[in-house]
């Protein structure tokens, strides 16, 4: 797959061949990201990056990315304050803001949504997260964290990985899911009240992709974390109920806290969320009593993210090559 100038909507476009080339580019942001250099590879270029949804991290990260390859952000967050609420259509708004950027970022509640606004745009979209569907850039860094802490890709092969929570209005995990089945002979542990179990359609794929994967699924917390490499923990998406009755019903059936670890899990075992983790006592999906833990890497994954989006924008933007000219030394204070 060609990523310059391409649209980014789901991890289903991606091959191995660009998983590797993201992967690789995201390490040479390193420098960058931790403040060690400055890049001006993006100089006046321009991002619009549109937010429908709550969001912190995806959204920062997607304007500090482009901030620290040296271009400009412009950004609107929520439909109040934008010409949606004067009835404007997604097509025009795509259109208009085509013409003052050089690539967008959008999150909103509907799938269909983003899928037009990539359609009606001039430049490249990337989904930063389009309702229950999908969370393109958030798989990638996931997967980018599991190979910096196991190694090659092709060391993820076979992992064990069991999935938790809200797997049906999770759209972490189902582009995660997307993402691992290019690898081989990955076991999927769907771990979900059935109400909210990973989608058939999903299963289905990976099963079609014939690349050895096994799918099981429970909706026991302590069976499927066992065998488990990697605990994956998801909130329950307490915005996607149809009532906050039926949202209540679902909440707090899943906490993973260090005793349960010790007790169950493997010695080495990684544990991610894609964060925010619901920290309400009622919820409370990833306790802090494992906090400090070498097992919790939830942290590389979000600081992961700003190396992935750096990665994307260089590559979709055709510049991946020439990041690393004109190169200055960070003066400021750096801890
Ligand atoms: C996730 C999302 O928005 O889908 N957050 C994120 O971007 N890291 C997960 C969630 O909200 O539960």
């Amino acid at each position: 797959m060609k990523l310059k100038g391409a649209h980014l909507l789901s991890t289903k476009q991606l091959d191995m061949e660009a998983v590797g080339q993201i992967m690789a580019v995201a390490d040479e942001m390193q420098p960058y990201a931790t403040r060690q250099k400055i890049t001006r590879v993006l100089q006046g270029a321009i991002l619009g990056n549109l937010f429908f949804e709550p969001s912190t991290r995806t959204r920062i990260s997607f304007g500090a990315a482009f901030n620290r390859l040296g271009g400009a952000v412009r950004e609107t967050a929520g439909i109040d304050m934008t010409s949606l609420k004067k009835g404007e259509s997604w097509r025009d708004t795509a259109r208009v803001v085509s013409a003052y950027t050089d690539i967008m970022t959008i999150r909103h509640p509907q799938a269909a949504v983003v899928a037009e606004f990539a359609q009606a745009a001039t430049v490249p979209v990337i989904n930063g997260g389009d309702g229950t569907n999908e969370h393109p850039t958030q798989a990638l860094q996931d997967i980018y964290t599991l190979h910096k802490k196991i190694g090659a890709l092709n060391s993820l092969d076979g992992l064990k990985i069991a999935m938790v929570g809200d797997l049906k209005f999770g759209r972490t995990v189902h582009s995660l899911s997307y993402l691992l089945a290019l690898f081989k002979n990955i076991q999927f542990c769907f771990i979900a009240p059935d109400a909210l179990q990973m989608p058939q359609e999903i299963q289905d794929y990976i099963q079609q992709k014939n690349h050895g994967h096994i799918i099981k699924t429970t909706d026991n917390l302590t069976d499927g974390v066992t065998a488990a490499d990697i605990i994956y923990m998801t909130r329950i998406q307490e915005e996607r109920f149809a009532s906050p009755q039926e949202f209540k019903k679902f909440r707090g059936q899943y906490s993973l806290n260090k005793k349960m670890v010790a007790e169950h899990c493997q010695k080495n075992v990684l544990i991610m969320h894609p964060l925010p983790r619901d920290s309400r006592p009622e919820s409370n999906e990833l306790d802090k009593s494992l906090d400090g833990s070498p097992n919790l890497i939830i942290f590389h994954q979000s600081d992961n993210g700003l190396l992935i989006r750096m990665a994307l924008f260089a590559l979709i933007l055709g510049v991946e090559k020439q990041t690393h000219r004109d190169v200055r030394a960070v003066e400021w204070h750096v801890l």
